[in-house]
């Protein structure tokens, strides 16, 4: 994971750098570090430590603001603890080093250089400075092709070199880099939400290009050493922000933002009262042709797959498997010319996701990517993207990525089920009326917010917590159960609630919260049952519930009633009432809301 910024130009780096790395921090927060390099003097300052970025602006705060080029590194650690040392950037020598991946054969290369001696920190990217001090003798395009040969595994590298005031040089294997320029500099970065200001354009660093940040200028050369370009693409987000507005996190601010970014979503693939994808190019074909669908996605966007999955088979009675990436291509799965492959992911840098759409295509799977950020590896790699229209996504928890994804999901199914001859011109009606309600019925969710703050203030002091639902309603509580353990550190599992019994029940005691959510129809009387058996057990039941279903007087330790859509929408006001639950017990449990600890929101290594 990590986060990587570079600066030269006319302005001072060290500001810019530093409030860059900010708005990295959610790729991770357990060290920062920076290094300037001053042109007029050569003098090179290293500044880095355990801690977040606000422990490196301290260090920073009495240092002149003199240098115009730099590079710096927000981490997550990998290889070697959370320590000062094992904070980026390295030097070693001429050399100095920031890098988002992992480099697999790091010991391997430690004894061949021989570098045990020269090493400070556990990392492996230390390991990389030294072997680029090695082979460094003035030229740094001759020591980055030579380091590079010998690396296995995945990097972005941001490279200073003592001698070359002014000039930054990246190289990148799958970990990201993007880069913009504007009359004041020059500047590269994890992420597009990171270059801020700098551009209204930017470009992806292909892979395996060295790259030249100038103050003017950015050069490419392909790797044997020709002049080459890459494209540019334009930055629609607001990437100036407003920060947190008046919200006291990300988590919320984000959560209150889903019926705009769901309309988003939805406006420009719904077209005279139909669903249109010919904004994202998809052929009817695909859809039609492919005899199983596939999911591959990781977290929260697993989730969104388990809905969908509910869903296809209910409406087009077709076989569909959601798995998780990292198990995908270890499991042998039947994958062939007629599979879809959905790749969903918020980023679209996951790298397990991304190797299992590898892996699928690579067995002849067409692949449709659902996907956040714009240009991101998963975009490239798959055959047709759908973009949601979320934004920028900046706590780690997710939430509007989420929903974003399930609208993204629903809209191809629809089209599926047309296609396909499950849907007629009524059904197809029918549907997207449901669908375009889902902005206002969430609204009305968001606006009870302080019935929600008050369910949580219940659950401050739990250890343990279930969630339990059948149907849908199991596939919307395991984002839920995720979304609270995520962030409040209660343990929390959802269960099929069909299922307790068998086991898990066993674990229910005097006031054990059990959060039940039951908005399907045909389920409501066997969820209700289950409630029960919790409930005879001494569990603390908060019931959500579809505002529609008749109840009988059993008592709950509370009740929130959801808005009512048609079952297979209830997923929607569900989640928005569960996405504000984990937001409060996180937030009054005093807890960073938007960086939970261990956790980072991109996750590059396997
Ligand atoms: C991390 C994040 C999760 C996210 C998952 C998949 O674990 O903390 O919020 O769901 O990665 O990320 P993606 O970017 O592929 O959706």
């Amino acid at each position: 994971m990590c986060g990587i910024v570079g600066y030269t130009g006319k302005h001072s780096v060290t500001d810019q750098l530093l409030d860059s790395l900010e708005l990295l921090e959610y790729r991770g927060y357990d060290s920062a570090g920076l290094a300037t390099l001053n042109g007029d003097t050569g003098k090179v300052k290293l500044r880095k430590c355990a801690g977040r970025v606000s422990d490196l602006r301290k260090l920073c705060q009495n240092d002149k603001k003199l240098s115009t080029c730099g590079i710096g590194h927000t981490r997550w650690a990998t290889h070697g603890g959370v320590s000062d040392e094992n904070a980026h950037p390295h030097r070693i020598g001429d050399v100095l080093l920031v890098h988002n991946g992992i480099i697999e054969n790091y010991e391997e290369l430690i004894d061949h250089f021989m570098l045990h001696k020269e090493l400070k920190s556990q990392t492996d990217t230390e390991v990389v400075a030294a072997v680029l001090n090695r082979f460094y003798q003035g030229d740094p395009h001759d020591a980055i092709r030579k380091t590079v040969k010998y690396l296995k595994g995945t990097f972005a590298l941001v490279i200073l070199f003592v001698d070359h005031p002014d000039v930054i040089y990246a190289i990148r294997n799958v970990s990201p880099i993007v880069a913009a320029y504007n009359e004041n500099g020059t500047m590269l970065a994890s992420d597009v939400v990171a270059l801020g200001a700098t551009a209204d354009r930017y470009m992806v660093i292909p892979e395996y290009v060295i790259t030249e940040l100038h103050k003017s200028e950015i050069k490419l050369f392909d790797w044997k050493g020709e002049p080459c370009e890459a494209q540019f693409m334009e930055i629609d987000w607001d990437t100036t922000r407003d920060g947190k507005g008046n919200y006291p996190f990300y988590m919320e601010k984000e959560i209150m933002e889903q019926p705009e970014v769901i309309k988003a979503t939805m406006e420009e693939r719904i077209i005279d009262g139909r669903i249109d994808l010919s904004v994202d190019g998809i052929p009817d074909n695909i859809l039609k042709e492919c005899e199983r669908v596939c999911v591959v996605a990781c977290g929260t966007a697993m989730h969104a797959g388990l809905v969908a999955q509910a869903f296809i088979q209910s409406k087009l009675q077709m076989h569909m498997s959601v798995e998780y990436a990292s198990e995908f291509m270890y499991s042998d799965p039947v994958i062939d010319e007629k599979t879809l492959v959905l790749a969903i992911s918020q980023s679209g840098e996951t790298i397990d996701t991304l190797e299992a759409l590898k892996y699928a295509r690579k067995k002849g799977a067409k692949s449709i990517a659902v996907i956040n950020v714009k240009g991101s590896s998963i975009a490239r790699e798959s055959d047709y993207v759908m973009y949601t229209s979320a934004g920028p996504e900046i706590a780690v928890a997710s939430t509007k990525a989420y929903t974003t994804q399930l609208i993204a999901l629903f809209l191809l199914i629809g089209r599926m089920a047309k296609v396909r001859g499950a849907f007629d011109e009524l059904d197809e009606k029918k549907y997207l009326e449901n669908l375009v309600q889902t902005p206002d019925k969430m609204q009305e969710v968001l606006e009870q917010k302080e019935a929600i703050h008050k369910i949580a203030r219940d659950m401050l002091d739990a250890k343990d917590a279930f969630m339990i639902g059948r149907g849908l309603d199991y596939s919307i509580l395991l984002e839920g159960a995720l979304k609270l353990k995520e962030v409040s550190y209660i343990h929390t599992e959802a269960y099929a609630s069909g299922e307790l019994k068998h086991g898990t029940i066993a674990l229910i005691t005097e006031n054990t919260p059990v959060v039940a959510v039951v908005t399907q129809s045909r389920l409501k009387d066997k969820e209700l049952s289950n409630i029960r058996e919790v409930q005879s057990r001494g569990a603390s039941v908060v019931l959500m519930v579809k505002e529609s279903f008749e109840l009988s007087d059993a008592e709950y330790a509370d009740i929130f009633l959801l808005p009512a859509m048609a079952d297979e929408f209830m997923v929607f006001p569900a989640s928005a009432a569960l996405q504000l639950l984990a937001y409060y017990v996180s937030m009054d449990k005093g807890l960073d809301v938007d960086k939970p600890r261990n956790l980072a929101k991109v996750v590059t290594v396997e």
